[in-house]
């Protein structure tokens, strides 16, 4: 698989390194085929099995998903719950294929307000990859950008007031040491972003990580996300010319 994808991409296009994804149209996807909204968030979860398998096939170092937003509380319980469950099944039946691929599994969220039985599957499949070296599959789970970076915020002033920082002094870096995607160093900044099902907004996603990653917006709603979007997606980021600010 990995050499026709490869190949499908072409040995010239430079890959992204982090790729950050807005799972979205789930919900339309099954409304259009007549079933409920669940039976799209099950079907996007099998989609990520292909597409971080794919992505991990093309080279990318970081797929980041965001898959519960802190705004997704909101929903229905009976959709909230479902989508608490997901991990369990994710993890149950793709942990092999994980381990196969040397994938290391990541998340970045405020993982201490999830249901136990979620927060034990997520950090136990954390754990049980953390020694693979390959692509890191980091899964945005209950999370929000404004929640992260007012908590970063109240990190460094407690430092601040304790003395043990001065507040003079803190830079980019030391911010973004208090961000709740620190655990990926150096990139954990995306490349690019994409967001799938046609909608054009960011939706509280990596605010601050955002801030000069190339953005496309796919029409496919995310069930049907394939690995030719996505190389499509990749040969539209290489037509970018990205300049950070500069000329
Ligand atoms: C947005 O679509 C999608 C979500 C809120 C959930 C995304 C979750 C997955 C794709 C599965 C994640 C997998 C694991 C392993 C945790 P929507 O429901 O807002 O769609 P709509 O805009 O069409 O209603």
């Amino acid at each position: 698989m990995t050499e026709d994808i490869k190949r499908q991409l072409g040995p010239e296009i430079s890959v992204p390194k982090h790729i950050a994804i807005i799972m979205d149209g789930n919900g339309r996807w099954a409304k259009r085929k007549g079933q409920p909204r669940i039976a799209g968030h099950k079907e996007g979860m099998n989609n990520v099995k292909t597409i971080a398998t794919a992505a991990s096939h093309l080279g990318v170092r970081v797929l980041s998903l965001y898959a519960f937003s802190t705004e997704n509380w909101s929903r229905p319980s009976k959709e909230v719950n479902f989508l608490m469950r997901l991990p369990v099944d994710f993890f149950g039946t793709f942990m092999p294929d994980l381990i196969k691929e040397n994938i290391k599994v990541e998340v970045t969220g405020f993982t201490d307000k999830l249901p136990d039985r979620t927060r034990k599957v997520v950090l136990k499949a954390v754990e049980d990859t953390k020694d693979n070296t390959g692509m890191i599959l980091n899964f945005a789970f209950n999370y929000g950008g404004r929640a992260e970076i007012v908590n970063a915020v109240k990190n460094l002033a407690i430092e601040a007031k304790n003395g043990s920082i001065d507040p003079t002094k803190i830079d980019d870096t030391m911010f973004a040491d208090q961000l709740l995607t620190n655990q990926l160093g150096d990139l954990a900044d995306p490349d690019l972003l994409i967001r799938t099902s046609g909608e054009e907004r960011i939706s509280n996603f990596m605010l601050w990580q955002l801030a000069y990653s190339e953005m496309v917006f796919d029409k496919t709603y995310w069930p049907e996300y394939s690995v030719d979007n996505l190389i499509e997606d990749i040969l539209e980021f290489d037509r970018r010319d990205r300049r950070f600010g500069s000329v």
